[in-house]
């Protein structure tokens, strides 16, 4: 019986000296030490021995029980150790590895020239205004002086939001020349006023039925067309470069008086004619005036004391000229492939 326990204690040893998964070792358990293991099973046969056998094979029992539950925690605790080794190798952060690279997106072409043309202006001391896109009629027509049958006012040509004709989207920017004098009221005011506008026009290569505008605003006592004349070529020159060659040409706006529109001549067939300017030589930029009296009478400035001027710029125009983008429609499209030239 000794021996039989004997070899029980080695090899269970040596079992679970080859452990290698806790699945294993509870096998192990069981097989050794359970109810029906092979240690119990010994024991049973106890009862055959001798009053003085009896106690001896005991001790000997126990002793190999303990050595088999001793090699089984340490079995067990090392099994623990390997599996948190395992983990802690598998998890682990090699912050040496180069990460993904995040790309970063960049300015849309339209607000590069937005920020060109506003930091210029900011420069020369003007104030940036945003105004609301929903405008009264009022503001956008009436008191620029725009008469009720003038074509402009037409559904045809106007989104109305109400149909008495009183709310609209702004078809320009230039109602914000009004909402400036009433807000500032105390010449002098410098103001630009960059924003949506919205005509009911068919998409083309040229045309949106939404698109950007940029108005100037100045008034002082003693402004005069050399003044409007020395602001835009300071713009244009800071736009399209130093050697650009600008005319200015007689216009009607009804809110300026006298207007004019102004052209900077084609960059690149320099005023012989191209494709790039239709075969005129000229590229129209903006249009621009003196702010005619009624409208500045009309936000309570008296004309007797103060005059000024007043300018509208297409930002998409501007930026196509700028980047050499031939269609409008890009500027709108959002395909990343053209953005990112810019
Ligand atoms: N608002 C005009 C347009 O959309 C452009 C314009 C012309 C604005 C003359 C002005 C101006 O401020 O003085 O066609």
């Amino acid at each position: 019986m000794k021996q039989q326990l004997e070899k029980i204690r080695q090899e269970a040893l040596d079992a679970l000296g080859a452990v290698k998964s806790a699945d294993e070792l509870d096998a192990l358990r069981v097989r050794f030490l359970g109810k029906k293991g092979e240690l119990t099973g010994v024991l049973k046969m106890m009862g055959k021995l001798s009053a003085e056998e009896r106690p001896v094979m005991g001790l000997v029992a126990n002793n190999v029980r303990a050595a088999i539950e001793e090699q089984l925690e340490k079995t067990r605790a090392s099994l623990k150790e390997k599996a948190l080794e395992a983990k802690l190798r598998a998890e682990a952060v090699d912050v040496t590895i180069p990460g993904d690279p995040v790309r970063l997106g960049h300015r849309h072409p339209m607000n590069i020239a937005l920020d060109e043309a506003k930091e210029l202006f900011i420069s020369m001391g003007f104030e940036i205004l945003d105004g609301p896109e929903v405008e009264l009629a009022d503001y956008n027509f009436t008191r620029l002086n725009i008469a009720e049958n003038h074509p402009s006012r037409d559904r045809s040509d106007t989104f109305y939001i109400t149909d008495d004709e009183e709310v609209l989207l702004r078809t320009q920017t230039s109602p914000m020349q009004i909402r400036a004098m009433e807000r500032i009221k105390n010449p002098p005011i410098r103001i630009l006023a960059p924003g949506r506008v919205y005509r009911k026009d068919e998409v083309d290569a040229t045309h949106s039925p939404m698109f950007h505008q940029i108005e100037g605003l100045v008034i002082d006592k003693g402004v005069t067309m050399a003044d409007l004349k020395g602001t835009l070529e300071t713009l244009i020159k800071a736009m399209y470069g130093e050697d650009s060659v600008i005319r200015f040409r007689p216009h009607h706006f009804p809110f300026t008086e006298p207007s004019c529109e102004v052209d900077v001549q084609c960059f690149k067939c320099r005023g012989a004619g191209c494709p790039t300017c239709k075969g005129e030589g000229w590229i129209e930029l903006l249009g621009a005036g003196m702010v005619h009296p009624k409208v500045l009478a009309g936000c309570g400035i008296d004309p007797e004391i103060y005059s000024g001027f007043a300018f509208g710029i297409g930002l998409e125009r501007m930026a196509m000229r700028r980047f050499q983008i031939g269609d409008l429609r890009m500027i709108f499209e959002n395909d990343v492939r053209f953005l990112e030239q810019f």
